[in-house]
């Protein structure tokens, strides 16, 4: 049965691979988005190391001059994709959106690079220079008070989360004019954000090719800044391994030193104190959101915090079977179906079971890990899953979920980075 589904991931990953880079699934998903890439690397990693090199060059080959590493690359046209390469406004070969995505990168290449670090030292050689530019463009500019801040949404990789309701309400979305979406074409619009969301959505990629991605405006005029603990603790965890990379190298890290440190300090303005939990915070009005979502759980995963966030996880992990949900179920918001304002996504839990396990918690790690390999081998490698049945939503043979299938959560995967 393990060997049966070990080989099925591997099929969806070699199957979504488009040469050079690997799309999430086909269909919904044509091009190349900047995370899933690179946890498409590490399940490469675990059959053909080549390709993973491949998969994060790729990306990197798509760097902007100002360090950013843009969320999807365009790489071929789909007419029908929408917002396709001519919403964004950056019309380059290939074309790119405008924002970035969580940069598990750094880490994720370190666990490659671990895995062999002969086959791996030239890549990593070429690919350091281009993770420490991309690591000082967040620091540059999406950084308050030891935070780290999107612009869109889209950006924290959480598209719909309820983390950004109140910051979004800031957001006119009612010039966007028409226009057809594609997702919800491929799955049941239930499972997806409704559309006076994604009019917001729209409003504020408009916002930033009107102004061309300049980050100066963008800083001091978005409609919408909020401090994500998803992002800062992932950011964070990446700075200690990009640090550990460097070092490997013989490189000065001191830079990276310092980043660390005020990240560290700025973990605990993501403390909501009330609530008694980690929790966003909107930049323009200094409040939390109030929303305990899944990204609060990566603080083990960044080194911070102690225990803090242990009751709630203990609860939530008794309150639905197939933790850990992307809302907490408790919140009024949450809605077991809708993307990320309930599912359980398995490539978050992979990152929040690492974490776990490094700080000692291996029993809760290897729960995570148990109850997750049970809801993909009951019910496929889908986008995400309903945390209260199970039942697979979104995306079917998706790579991030074959990606940690392999890494993780297969009982064959144990033991593996
Ligand atoms: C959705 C997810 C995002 C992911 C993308 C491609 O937009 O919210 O995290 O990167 O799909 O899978």
């Amino acid at each position: 049965m393990t060997e049966q589904l070990d080989q099925q991931a591997r099929d969806i990953m070699t199957g979504n691979d488009r040469g050079g880079y690997t799309v999430p699934t086909s269909g919904l998903y044509p091009y190349q988005w900047n995370w899933d890439s690179m946890f498409a690397a590490w399940g490469f990693s675990t059959f053909d190391r080549a390709r993973a090199w491949v998969e994060a060059e790729t990306l990197f080959a798509s760097q902007w001059e100002n360090g950013m590493v843009p969320h999807i690359i365009f790489h071929r046209e789909v007419p029908e994709y929408f917002p396709g390469p001519e919403v964004w406004g950056r019309e380059r070969s290939p074309a790119t959106s405008g924002i970035s995505q969580p940069p598990v990168a750094a880490t994720l290449i370190r666990w490659i690079y671990e895995a062999d670090r002969a086959e791996g030292a030239a890549h990593l050689r070429a690919l350091y220079p281009k993770l420490l530019a991309w690591h000082r463009w967040f620091m540059a500019h999406r950084c308050e008070r030891g935070m780290i801040v999107v612009t869109h949404p889209w950006e924290s990789g959480r598209d719909n989360a309820a983390d950004w309701d109140a910051a979004m309400a800031n957001v006119d979305g009612s010039g966007v004019g028409e226009y057809t979406r594609r997702d919800t074409s491929h799955v049941d619009g239930s499972m997806r954000p409704t559309k006076e969301q994604y009019d917001r959505y729209l409003a504020l990629v408009h916002f930033g090719r009107d102004c061309h991605w300049d980050e100066e405006v963008i800083r001091q005029s978005s409609p919408f800044r909020v401090a994500d603990p998803g992002m800062s603790f992932i950011f964070l965890r990446a700075c200690r391994d990009l640090a550990a990379l460097g070092a490997e190298l013989g490189e000065d890290t001191s830079e990276i030193a310092g980043w660390i440190a005020a990240l560290e300090e700025g973990a605990a303005s993501h403390w909501n104190p009330e609530r008694g939990h980690y929790d966003s915070v909107d930049i323009r009005t200094g409040r939390f959101s109030g929303a305990l979502s899944s990204g609060a759980f990566l603080c083990w995963y960044a080194g911070v915090g102690g225990d803090a966030m242990l009751p709630a996880l203990e609860r939530i992990m008794q309150a639905v079977r197939y933790p850990v949900p992307s809302l907490d179920p408790a919140d009024p918001r949450f809605d077991a179906p809708r993307y990320w304002r309930g599912p359980m996504w398995g490539m978050f839990n992979a990152l929040i079971a690492r974490g776990l396990a490094e700080a000692g918690h291996g029993a809760i790690a290897e729960d995570l890990r148990r109850r997750t390999a049970e809801c993909i081998a009951r019910n496929g490698f889908y986008e995400y899953f309903n945390p209260v049945t199970g039942a697979p939503a979104g995306g079917g043979l998706f790579t991030w979920t074959a990606a940690i299938w392999l890494t993780w959560a297969s009982p064959a995967a144990e033991g593996r980075v």
